[in-house]
Parts: C-alpha cells; sequence; structure tokens
C-alpha cells in the first residue's frame, strides 16, 4: 500500500479540514534533490515550498542550488528547527520560514513551487498555480493535479521513505502555461483559432484560402503546433501578443481578437 491509500482518510469538503490530514512526512534527501533537479532549480529560482516540513527543500534549493526560497508551514516547531537548520547550513540570509497556513499563501514570488501534500490538497491548489506566471515550474512528490497533466513524470528510488511500503516516489513536473485560448488575428488576414486545456492545444490556422487543423501544446510561453505541412509551427504568447512562424522565418505578428472573426486582408 502506499503513501496515498495510507493518508487517504477523509473524502471531506472545506480546506481547513483537508489540510488537517496533511501529516509532516519528509521527502528522503535523495527524492529532495531528484525532484529539484527535475524542476531545473538555478541561482535565479525563488523556490517555495507549500507545508515545508523541517525545511528541507527549501534548504536543498539554497545548499545545493544557490536558489533563494520561502517554506510555508503551519507547524511551529517546524517551523523553529527550519530556522535552525538553514542557520546550521549557512544559508539563513537565503530561505525563509512562515508559520503560515499555505491557503492563505502569496504564491506570485515563486518561481517554483513544491509539493509534499495529499491529491484533495493539490486539486484545491489547483487554481491558484494556474494563475501564477507563465513559465512557474510546480513539482509534486508522489501527488498529481488531477486531469492537468504533468509535463513529465519520473520515479526514483526511495529507500529511506518513512511511509508505505513501496520504496520508491513518483516526481511530477508541471509548467504554468500562458493563456493562448482563443482567436487571434493577424495583419495580413491570418487567423488562428485556439482551444486551449491546461497546456495542450487544439487550433485551426487559415492563411489566405488554406486553413490546417493542428495540435500543440506551450511550454510556459512557447508555443509548439504539429499536424500538418504547415507545421511545425512555434510561437510566443506575450499577454495579448502572439508571434508565430516557422524555423527562423519572420513569426506573424497575431493580435488576440474578442470579435467573432478575423478581418479579412485588405486587398
Ligand atoms: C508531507 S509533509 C512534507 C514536508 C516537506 N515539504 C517535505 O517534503 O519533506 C506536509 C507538511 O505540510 C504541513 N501542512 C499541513 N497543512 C498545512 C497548511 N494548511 N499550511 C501549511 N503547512 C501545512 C504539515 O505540517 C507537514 O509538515
Amino acid at each position: 500500500m502506499t503513501l496515498a491509500l495510507g493518508l487517504l482518510v477523509v473524502c471531506r469538503t472545506t480546506s481547513a479540514q483537508l489540510v488537517e490530514e496533511v501529516p509532516f512526512i519528509t521527502t528522503p534527501d535523495n527524492v529532495t534533490l531528484a525532484l529539484l533537479q527535475l524542476a531545473g532549480v538555478g541561482p535565479r529560482d525563488h523556490v517555495l515550498d507549500l507545508g515545508s516540513g523541517d525545511g528541507r527543500i527549501v534548504i536543498t534549493a539554497a545548499r545545493r542550488f544557490g536558489a533563494r526560497g520561502t517554506g510555508v508551514e503551519i507547524v511551529p516547531d517546524l517551523v523553529e528547527r527550519s530556522n535552525a537548520s538553514a542557520r546550521a547550513a549557512g544559508v539563513a540570509e537565503r530561505v525563509r520560514f512562515l508559520e503560515q497556513d499555505l491557503f492563505k499563501t502569496d504564491l506570485s514570488a515563486a518561481t517554483v513551487v513544491t509539493m509534499y501534500l495529499l491529491p484533495e490538497v493539490n486539486l484545491q491548489l489547483r487554481p491558484a498555480l494556474l494563475r501564477l506566471a507563465p513559465g512557474t515550474r510546480i513539482v509534486s512528490h508522489d501527488w498529481d493535479l488531477g486531469d492537468w497533466l504533468p509535463d513529465e513524470t519520473l520515479t526514483v528510488d526511495a529507500p529511506d521513505k518513512k511511509i508505505g511500503r513501496e520504496k520508491f516516489s513518483r516526481l511530477h513536473r508541471w509548467v504554468v502555461p500562458a493563456n493562448a485560448d482563443g482567436l487571434w488575428c493577424g495583419p495580413g488576414g491570418e487567423r488562428l483559432r485556439v482551444v486551449q486545456r491546461y497546456q495542450l492545444l487544439q487550433a485551426q490556422w487559415r492563411v489566405g484560402l488554406r486553413e490546417w487543423v493542428l495540435q500543440g501544446r506551450l511550454d510556459g510561453v512557447l508555443l509548439r503546433l504539429l499536424g500538418s505541412e504547415a507545421g511545425p509551427l512555434a510561437g510566443r504568447v506575450e499577454g495579448d501578443r502572439l508571434s508565430l512562424g516557422r524555423g527562423s522565418a519572420p513569426g506573424v505578428a497575431l493580435r488576440r481578437s474578442a470579435a467573432a472573426d478575423c478581418p479579412a486582408a485588405a486587398r
């Protein structure tokens, strides 16, 4: 039986009730390293660990990867222990631990969010995670985010895992996608219609009298569409602007449109 069944105790409805059920269980050291490597953590990152326990993820991010970090933890003793460990590790200048409810935490400063919580808690956090800046990486130990499928999942041996008979951990990574959903119009009558579900895209691309149906995905603000001789198309979403091109050819500058259709090209 995995940690899943060990911890899946209840089916309750409110956040407060749910988080009371998230116990303190540490991520083993080798899994912590693998999690931070999966997120690609580096010196320019700010790592936010939601439910930071004894602080190991944030402290390791600072000590081994040169990142800054914040741990949010509801148990006062664990916050105290984390601060002492940060001082002992010589990273107290770069990390901080807040005694705080993770559901009342502003997530916006994070470039990387780490979690070892429970499936229901992850699902409750999902709307807030989707509102983070495009390109923010999210990594989770063992639990996924429901139908927001991970961009990558890996399994690592975890002989020191404190719970469950299976001594391995699943690690998942997501990159917060930009919003590419809707209608985009180009200066020459080009039209891109996009239906977006999380990072996955279905699109129709029209140039002149020709039209292609394409599938694709977003990696943060970077978009890639495949599926016809018109592809692969690569693009970048910046708010209401999307540049779309092929290879190194100059892209078409599209603008987001609230209209039902794009205006036809001027003749
Ligand atoms: C499974 S432990 C993970 C600890 C650490 N992140 C790690 O991976 O080693 C989950 C932690 O979340 C904390 N926690 C539970 N509910 C919380 C809440 N509402 N706000 C902040 N922390 C919470 C628990 O006290 C516990 O330390």
